[in-house]
């Protein structure tokens, strides 16, 4: 998830500002956190479809995965293997606003610092688990890991990052996100030929970009904004100064200083967000996540291992699938990069509702045709299995991953931004913890219509973006209220937004 844009307000001006070392470092760290996550959400699915770890945890499931007349779409199905995938998420959701408090009160290096923590528990459990209660508080450390890092960092490279190359930081985010999920199908590859404990290398291997995260956060210093929101005047002064390059830094200082200042005026940004002015990029922050996952792109980077075996692969075959599509979606991440600012969110949106409706439909046709309860498929229809699998991957590396979490960061006002975009990640939560939980069940219940369901999904997601989603593309971000001004649903909210501030500012006057 990327970095929220948090430009300066109103000015939209660009203070003097080198790209130093020290932001250099900064950006390295934003890499061990996208890792961090990004390992987690590839590493589970790889684990789960490995014997060694189904003897050891879910013998119930090994049996049923090598009984010759098991059906082919249900193997899998136990509500216990997919809270291992979705405990993390639940507890990541929960613990984003302890970790919104924690950025606020004690800064984003010491939330950072305990993300790590957290993160480092979770593997040492993982990778020594004995058993099923280790393995799930496991993961649920590690999930509190994620959601204090997916909080602590984005903001901490907001606020560090030049203007300048802020938007770049905030897709290069996912972008790391992706690598961290191909290394994660990488290891998988790797470990499956490992026995009996290639499983705990895969999950072990995760504390090393929290190690890093950890002795990242001693060498940085604290984010002038934070310092200065906290009442630090003088140490976020020189924080500014060593991290701009320049003892030039009064313009931006003063900046920072009057956005501190604004934003400590709104005591309740959460119940702010609940203004009229504020529903369009509300219902579209929280809408655009529901739809990501949706999408059924965590159905795909959870489960491909498992995905892949069910239509037939060898445990070998369906982990180099798996490579395959990460690979993909780096690739095409890095597209998203080079044209969103270019041709627009919305036609990436749109084309890739088109083409991922496409890859939909052919796999479910697929199956439908050719994968009933008790065969695998011929390999050449396998084939074509795992092309449209990367098509449907590619389009949403170029769109809806990316753009599900720059579009909340760039549509709310400062004074709701942060508060805002926590709704934001904890809808992705929400939501990923539900397909997370549910997927294998609804292969086994609905079979191939899993994918039609998807589908369904994707027809609604193009037809909201049609009607509801304004462009926002090269709009400065202090005037982006003017899109909602302008679009034939949302101007409605704004038209009573502005009423209910002109009582409010006349009844201030009168008193
Ligand atoms: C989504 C994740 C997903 C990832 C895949 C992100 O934008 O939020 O749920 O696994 O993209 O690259």
């Amino acid at each position: 998830m990327p970095a929220i844009v948090m430009d300066k307000p109103g000015s939209g001006a660009q203070f003097e500002a080198k790209f130093t070392f020290y932001v250099f470092l900064c950006c390295i760290m934003a890499a061990f956190g996208g890792l961090m996550f990004g390992y987690d959400i590839g590493i589970s699915g790889g684990v789960t479809s490995m014997d060694d770890f189904l003897i050891k945890f879910f013998p119930k499931v090994y049996l049923r995965k090598h009984e010759a007349r098991e059906n082919n779409y249900c193997k899998y199905d136990n509500q216990y293997l997919q809270l291992f995938t979705s405990s993390l998420y639940m507890a990541a959701l929960i613990f984003t606003f302890f970790a919104s408090y924690a950025c606020k009160k004690y800064g984003r290096r010491p939330t950072m610092r305990a993300a790590s923590l957290f993160f480092l528990a979770g593997v040492i459990l993982n990778a020594a688990a004995m058993n099923l209660t280790m393995l799930i508080i496991g993961r649920i450390l590690l999930g509190i890991g994620v959601g204090f890092a997916n909080n602590a960092v984005p903001l901490f490279l907001s606020e560090i990052a030049p203007a300048r190359i802020r938007g770049g930081l905030n897709i290069l985010f996912q972008l790391l996100i992706t690598v961290g999920i191909l290394v994660a199908n990488l290891v998988n590859y790797w470990t499956s030929g490992i026995h009996p404990s290639g499983w705990r290398i895969s999950l072990g291997l995760a504390g090393v970009p929290a190690i890093l995260l950890c002795v990242g956060s001693l060498f940085i210093a604290e984010t002038p904004t934070s310092l200065i929101q906290r009442g630090h005047l003088e140490e976020g002064k020189a924080t500014l100064r060593k991290i701009r390059g320049t003892p030039n830094v009064d313009a931006e200082y003063n900046e920072i200083c009057r956005a501190c200042e604004a934003a400590n005026l709104v005591k309740h940004p959460f119940r702010k967000l609940a203004n009229r002015r504020n529903r369009p990029p509300l219902v579209i922050a929280i809408v655009l996540q529901v739809f990501q996952q949706f999408t059924g792109i965590n159905a795909i980077m959870f489960y491909a291992p498992v995905l892949f075996q069910t239509i037939g692969f060898k445990n070998d075959a369906s982990l180099l699938s798996s490579v395959i599509t990460g690979l993909v979606n780096v690739l095409c991440t890095m597209v998203s990069v080079l044209y969103v600012d270019k041709v627009g969110r919305r036609v990436l949106l749109l084309e890739a509702a088109v083409q991922m409706l496409i890859s939909q439909v052919g796999i479910g046709t697929i199956l439908l045709i050719n994968l009933k309860s008790a065969n695998t498929l011929h390999h050449t229809v396998a084939v074509v299995v795992v092309i449209l699998v990367c098509t449907f991957v590619s389009c949403f590396a170029w769109s809806w991953g990316p753009l599900g979490w720059l579009i909340p960061s760039e549509t709310f006002p400062l004074e709701t931004r942060a508060a805002g975009y926590s709704f934001a990640v904890s809808s992705n939560m929400l939501f990923t913890f539900i397909i997370a939980q549910a997927f294998l069940s609804m292969l086994c219940h609905m079979r191939a219509g899993i994918f039609y369901f998807f589908s369904g999904w994707i027809v609604v997601m193009g037809l909201f973006v049609v009607f509801f989603l304004p462009e926002t593309k090269g709009i400065p971000i202090d005037e982006i209220d003017r899109i909602w001004r302008q679009h034939w649903y949302w101007k409605r909210y704004m038209d009573n937004a502005d009423a209910e501030l002109k009582v409010q500012k006349e009844q201030a006057a009168t008193v």
